[in-house]
């Protein structure tokens, strides 16, 4: 499979469907496109192509392959401990709280966020932005179901992290499943965001962007830095995955370490007016 049938496909996808990939990881589209097409048992990209413009079916399954939707209840529970302990005394500091959770995939994350800030006494003056460009992912998110087959390695995570209660009050079981309390979901608004082609989110307090950007070219991951640095207030707090960081971007002077390893950084007080557009 030739870059250049990789590009056509990503231009024509963009052109018909306005979904675009053309900056992601070239080694990530590649395993993707090629994983599609031994599942659909097509032998060139050209098929794939064509299929794609003429079956909305098999778009939708070719963009649910591109975004990798795979999360965790408090996935990396050190990061949570993190925080908790550093985070958490930040934010206590503001009469209201405006989270990003960009890349929310089937929440999650979001519902470990609602829970420690329930845990902190925070929650009825916080607000949970859950974004996403994959309204299948936000619509099982909204739902708040999920397979009680994870819930024991949730459980553990959710211990190691410092929760402060037993993870099960926070859920019901039901035939295989379990529904998270209705208490978390009231002050989290799902959203559907393309980090590539929508503009500034929100006015926001903390971002969490975990295990999106490691998909994103540099050049791409640059340009989602300006969007959350934009979206930041002054003092805001950035959230990145274990294998993601600043180092590479345009922003690394602008943000200050929260924790290093966690990836956890803290946004530098401008003087001036933000850095343009
Ligand atoms: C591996 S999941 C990460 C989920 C969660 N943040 C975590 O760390 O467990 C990556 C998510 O990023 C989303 N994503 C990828 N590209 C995106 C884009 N351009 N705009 C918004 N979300 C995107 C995917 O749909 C997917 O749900």
């Amino acid at each position: 499979m030739s870059e250049f049938e990789i590009s056509s496909l990503l231009q024509a996808i963009y052109q018909k469907y306005g979904y675009d990939f053309r900056q992601y990881s070239e080694a990530h589209i590649r395993r993707r496109i090629m994983n599609r097409m031994s599942m659909s048992g097509l032998k060139d990209v050209s098929q794939i192509q064509s299929m794609v413009l003429k079956d909305e079916t098999i778009a939708s399954q070719l963009l649910q392959d591109l975004s990798i939707t795979v999360t965790e209840m408090f996935r990396d529970s050190g990061f949570y401990k993190s925080l908790r302990d550093y985070v958490i005394p930040i934010l206590k500091t503001y009469p209201f709280i405006k989270i990003w959770h960009a890349g929310c995939a089937t929440g999650e994350e979001a519902y470990s966020m609602a829970i420690i800030m329930q845990e902190e006494g925070l929650y009825d003056r916080t607000t949970i932005y859950a974004t996403d460009f994959n309204q299948q992912a936000l619509n099982k998110a909204k739902e708040g179901i999920f397979s009680n087959k994870m819930i024991k390695e949730y459980t553990i995570n959710y211990q190691l992290s410092g929760g402060k209660e037993s993870l099960s009050s926070y859920y019901t079981s039901n035939y295989g499943n379990v529904i998270m309390n209705q208490s978390l979901k009231k002050n989290i608004v799902w959203a559907n965001h393309n980090l590539v082609t929508d503009s500034v989110f929100a006015e926001v307090h903390l971002i969490l962007c975990r295990n999106v950007l490691i998909y994103f070219e540099k050049d791409l991951q640059n340009k989602v830095q300006k969007l959350f640095y934009n979206s930041l207030i002054n003092g805001g707090v950035l959230c990145l995955g274990s294998k993601e960081g600043l180092r590479f971007t345009d922003f690394y002077e602008e943000y200050k370490d929260v924790d290093k390893k966690q990836k956890i950084f803290k946004k530098k007080y401008q003087l001036a007016n933000a850095l343009e557009g």
